[in-house]
């Protein structure tokens, strides 16, 4: 969905801008899929695995910018990229079509300064306004940083996938089930 931009100011007095993520910025979109996996061992992906081309991922932002049901949102700071966040449905049917789905994540240079409170914050408005009735994530059990922020943001533990993620390294981890009813 298109949405209107908002400007909120940073804990080290930044300005920082809440926009939706255009296909204008699929090499960006790309860039910080590849450096925020190599970042932080919490996202999905690892960084060799991020293969979308330009086309393809200006396609998906194209899809994303013109479905009703989706929201794709970066923050601008300085006018560099210094986050993203969506919010994504369980598709139309009518026993899961009441939920959505988040994710987030920054580049660490951007951390601990109010950005991820104020895109969750956003991203709430914005999925009550579309009709949904609650937000549903899934976090890395030794994520302890983002269920913080989640935690602040009135999200509520209520599960765990067992083993649900396989590392490299040969370590295996649980996600812990989150959700807001809105
Ligand atoms: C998780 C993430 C999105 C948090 O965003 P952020 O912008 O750093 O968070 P904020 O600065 O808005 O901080 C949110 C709150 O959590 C608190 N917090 C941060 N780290 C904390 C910690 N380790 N323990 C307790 N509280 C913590 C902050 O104090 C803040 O509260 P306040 O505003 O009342 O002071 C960001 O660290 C990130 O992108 N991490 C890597 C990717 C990731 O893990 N994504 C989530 C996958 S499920």
């Amino acid at each position: 969905m298109r949405f209107p931009e908002k400007e909120i100011l940073l804990k080290d007095g930044r300005r920082c801008i809440l926009r939706p993520t255009g296909p204008e910025y699929a090499l960006e979109m790309i860039q910080y899929m590849k450096e925020t996996s190599a970042e932080t061992p919490y996202l999905l992906r690892y960084p060799d695995e991020v293969s979308y081309t330009e086309e393809k991922e200006q396609e998906l932002l194209k899809f994303v910018q013109d479905e009703p049901g989706s929201v794709m949102m970066m923050a601008l700071v300085d006018g560099r990229v210094a986050g993203n966040c969506s919010v994504s449905g369980y598709g139309p049917k009518r026993k899961v079509r009441h939920r959505c789905s988040v994710a987030i994540a920054l580049y660490r240079e951007f951390w601990n300064l109010g950005i991820g409170k104020a895109m969750l914050g956003y991203l709430e408005e914005l999925a009550r306004e579309i009709g949904y009735e609650q937000m549903d994530l899934e976090v890395v059990a030794d994520n302890t940083r983002a269920q913080a922020l989640y935690r602040k943001c009135g999200f509520v533990e209520s599960g765990r996938h067992h083993r649900a993620l396989l590392f490299d390294d040969g370590t295996y981890h649980d996600e812990i089930l989150m959700y807001k009813e809105l």
